[in-house]
C-alpha cells in the first residue's frame, strides 16, 4: 500500500485575540506579545490580527490610538456585534444584516427587568445588538429560563455569560464565533490557518469553530 502523503501544517496567519485577562493584565506579557506580532508580520507579509473584544468600538479605538496595544488589522467588538476594517478606517457594514433577524431591543430590556434582578450596565457598554447587564453568580438554570422567556416572546437571541458578573444578550447569530466565522469566510481564509485565543465564557464560541487552533489562558 502507497505510504499516505503527510499531511502539511499549515502556519497560522491569521490571530484572533481576546484582550482582557488574554493579552492585558500583566504588562511584560504584553511587551512579549508585541513582539512576536512584529516578528509575525515581518516573517509573514499576509499576517492578520484581530481583536476579538466584550469592549465596544469607541473604546477600542482610543486604546489602539493610545499606542497601548500594537495596531490590528481588525476590530471585532461588542462580543461579536461590531466588525471595523482598522485600514479603511469603517466598520464593515454587510455584516450588520445578519444580525437584524429576531431581534427587538426593547423586548429584551422588557423582560430582563420584569424577569430579573439583573442591572442594565452603563449606557456606554450598550450599543444596537447588544444589551449588557450585571448579575453576579447567576446560576444555570437562571439562565436558561431567561432564554426560554425570550425565546417564547419570539426573539432569537443569545445569552452570553462571563466572569460570574456579565450578562450579554445579544442576536442569535452574534458572538465572538459566528462574527470571525463571517470575517474568514468574506476573506477566504481557511479555518486551518487560524488561532484564536481567549480566557473566559463570551471566548468559547471562537474555540468552536471547527479547524481553529485554540489558546486557553488560564
Ligand atoms: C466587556 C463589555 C461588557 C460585557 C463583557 C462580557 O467587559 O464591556 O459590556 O458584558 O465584556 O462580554
Amino acid at each position: 500500500m502507497p505510504a499516505k502523503p503527510k499531511k502539511k501544517n499549515t502556519p497560522p496567519r491569521f490571530l484572533s485575540t481576546d484582550l482582557d485577562g488574554t493579552i492585558l493584565g500583566k504588562p511584560d506579557a504584553l511587551e512579549r506579545f508585541k513582539e512576536t506580532i512584529h516578528k509575525s508580520r515581518e516573517d509573514q507579509s499576509d499576517f492578520v490580527l484581530c481583536y476579538n473584544t466584550g469592549r465596544m468600538l469607541d473604546d477600542m479605538l482610543d486604546m489602539v490610538g493610545s499606542g497601548r496595544l500594537i495596531e490590528p488589522d481588525y476590530l471585532i467588538c461588542g462580543v461579536g456585534t461590531v466588525i471595523y476594517d482598522c485600514g479603511k478606517g469603517s466598520r464593515i457594514k454587510d455584516f450588520a444584516h445578519v444580525l437584524e433577524e429576531g431581534w427587538n431591543l426593547s423586548v429584551v430590556e422588557d423582560i430582563l427587568t420584569r424577569r430579573t434582578q439583573a442591572r442594565l450596565q452603563p449606557r456606554k457598554y450598550q450599543a444596537p445588538f447588544k444589551s449588557s447587564w450585571y448579575l453576579e453568580d447567576a446560576p444555570p438554570e437562571l439562565l436558561q429560563a431567561l432564554e426560554s422567556d425570550l425565546d417564547e416572546a419570539g426573539l432569537n437571541i443569545n445569552v452570553v455569560y462571563s466572569s460570574s458578573r456579565d450578562l450579554d444578550i445579544l442576536p442569535k447569530h452574534a458572538n465572538k464565533g459566528n462574527a470571525l466565522d463571517w470575517l474568514l469566510r468574506h476573506f477566504s481564509i481557511s479555518p486551518d490557518e487560524v488561532v484564536v485565543a481567549g480566557d473566559t465564557g463570551n471566548d468559547s464560541a471562537m474555540f468552536s469553530l471547527p479547524g481553529v487552533r485554540g489558546i486557553v489562558v488560564g
